[in-house]
């Protein structure tokens, strides 16, 4: 029984007594009371909760056990000025906080108030205080968060204004909001490399050069973020030491030795669908991040996507203008010599113009597919088709090879090389008579392989007996030398009697990947 309670028990009678225990013992708020001497005399079981003393151990003790040592004469000193004072009820800290200290030592807020009460003839001071921790940290949180959004909303408006800023310098403020509205301690963003497939870091926050060395390329399935790319959804890892992904794997020791113990990646989703890459934050405690968390890391996800989209868009329209730039340029440097060549070689007026004609206009093909193409790349059967459909009918041509697409230099190259050998086969070759035929067919370089480049086979069959010529035209000699001097490929061309043939074999380099 508390001493107050008995002082009170002796005039009053034993049920409110009772009463008054069992108030005290279910109150939500910490009661401790304390004499003129400011030891204790009272503390209840909430008391008792909180600062981790029994009330035996409590009562009779000074009140600075309740206090931290810093704070002790300023708390005495407050109180005494309160016994002097006019007022028999106050709250503490009404502009400080008040801290209190647990048995374990450990400091914590507190909101109090104070009364002060004459129980025969000797002060009575009874403080009502109530654990605050938890409501500071949800302000706290709060107060970050709303930091967060405001960053968030800074960001948003440069995507808007600056746009073609730095990229990785805004993925990287992207990874910073990421991990303060996620309370993350780290974070990055990879790309999807479209040739290779893995995902490259583009910003980090938070990670030391041997853990960014370590996941510096990563293939599908490995870790968190490669087995969200592999899903094509997010995965989160509430605890590395116990997820299939990474336990008997190397990835789970170098997670540990970085103090990652949780991780969330989120894809990376472009408007078409496809992935562009990854948004990973991680943690040094495990846990799931909340709904709201998960919320703020879509939002960012799509903000990033957006970007990389809008900078990948403005990339390919530089591109377009640089290319276009330089072929135009290229077209009239070759209009102009293919003139002065047509121009010295034909004997008659008319045969300059229809010569001149048929090869502007080899031009101007090139130019139609590779402009189709939207300048990725030209399907070498296209090519092939568009050059021969003139001379083309039931089953005079033969078009056959994989699929391959030609840069716009090698197409050009190729369409002017093809022009020459379609007129002349359509003036002297197997083009030139009905049971003529030509084959085009093509396969990949030396080992079978599209990286050793490609070899492209012209056959002429059926066509007039044919001799080697005497002497070399402009045709001839732009068959021969064209491709070896601009593409770096090489040429064979054979004036063998069952018809003429041509070996023409371009390298890799001319070739544009499928997938880009
Ligand atoms: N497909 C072919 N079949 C048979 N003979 C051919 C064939 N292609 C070329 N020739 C022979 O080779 C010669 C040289 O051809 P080339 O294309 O260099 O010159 P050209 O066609 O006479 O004139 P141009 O300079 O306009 O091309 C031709 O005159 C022809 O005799
Ligand atoms: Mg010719």
């Amino acid at each position: 029984m508390t001493k107050i309670a008995r002082k009170q028990g002796e005039h009053a009678p034993r049920s409110s007594e009772a009463k008054l225990a069992r108030i005290l013992a279910i109150a939500g708020d910490a009661i401790v009371s304390m004499d003129a001497q400011h030891r204790i005399t009272l503390f209840n079981e909430a008391a008792e909760r909180m600062f981790g003393y029994s009330s035996a151990e409590a009562l009779g003790q000074p009140i600075d056990i309740l206090i931290p040592t810093r704070f002790q004469a300023a708390h005495r000193q407050h109180v005494e000025l309160f016994a002097l004072g006019p007022e028999v009820a106050r709250r503490m800290g009404e502009r400080q906080e008040v801290t209190g200290r647990r048995r374990s030592g450990e400091e914590f807020p507190i909101e109090a108030s104070i009364s002060k009460l004459h129980v025969d003839g000797e002060l009575v001071y009874t403080t009502v205080l109530r654990d605050i921790t938890r409501r500071k940290k949800a302000e706290e949180a709060l107060r970050e968060q709303l930091l967060a959004v405001q960053r968030l909303q800074t960001l948003g408006s440069r995507f808007v204004h600056e746009g073609d800023g730095n990229l990785k310098e805004i993925l990287g403020e992207i990874v910073d909001v990421a991990i303060a509205i996620s309370s993350a301690d780290m974070g990055n963003m990879q790309l999807l490399d479209p040739t290779t497939g893995d995902l490259q870091i583009v910003a980090q926050r938070g990670f030391a050069q041997w853990w960014l060395d370590y996941w510096d390329s990563v293939s599908r399935g490995q870790g968190a973020c490669g087995t969200a790319l592999e899903r094509g959804e997010r995965v989160i890892i509430e605890d590395v030491e116990k997820s299939p992904i990474f336990v008997g794997t190397p990835a789970l020791g170098i997670q540990l030795r970085a103090g990652v113990r949780a991780v969330q990646s989120t894809p990376l989703v472009g408007r078409s669908g496809h992935v562009l890459g990854m948004f990973s934050t991680h943690y040094r405690t495990p846990l799931r991040p909340d709904e709201r968390a998960l919320r703020a890391l879509d939002l960012l996800a799509r903000q990033a996507a957006d970007l990389i989209e809008r900078e990948r868009a403005e990339e390919r329209r530089q591109l377009l203008i640089r290319e276009l730039d330089h072929r135009v340029k290229n077209v009239l440097a070759r209009v102009a010599a293919v003139a002065m060549h047509t121009g010295r070689v034909s004997s008659t007026k008319e045969e300059l113009l229809n010569s001149l004609g048929d090869r502007i206009q080899s031009l101007a093909d090139a130019h139609v597919l590779l402009s189709r193409s939207r300048w990725q790349g030209v399907g070498l059967a296209d090519l092939v088709r568009h050059q021969l459909a003139p001379y083309t009918n039931a089953g005079n041509t033969t078009i056959d090879g994989p699929k391959v697409r030609l840069t716009s230099a090698a197409t050009e190259a190729v369409v002017m090389v093809l022009c020459e050998l379609v007129t002349n086969a359509a003036k002297y070759g197997a083009l030139s008579m009905p049971q003529g035929r030509v084959s085009v067919t093509w396969a990949a370089g030396s080992s079978g392989r599209l990286s050793e480049g490609i070899v492209i086979r012209w056959q002429e069959t059926g066509g007039p007996l044919v001799t080697p010529p005497m002497r070399s035209g402009y045709g001839t000699n732009l068959i021969r030398r064209l491709i070896p001097h601009e593409i770096d490929g090489a040429v064979d061309l054979l004036f063998k009697a069952e018809g003429v043939s041509c070996t023409i074999t371009l390298p890799a380099e001319q070739l544009v990947a499928r997938d880009r």
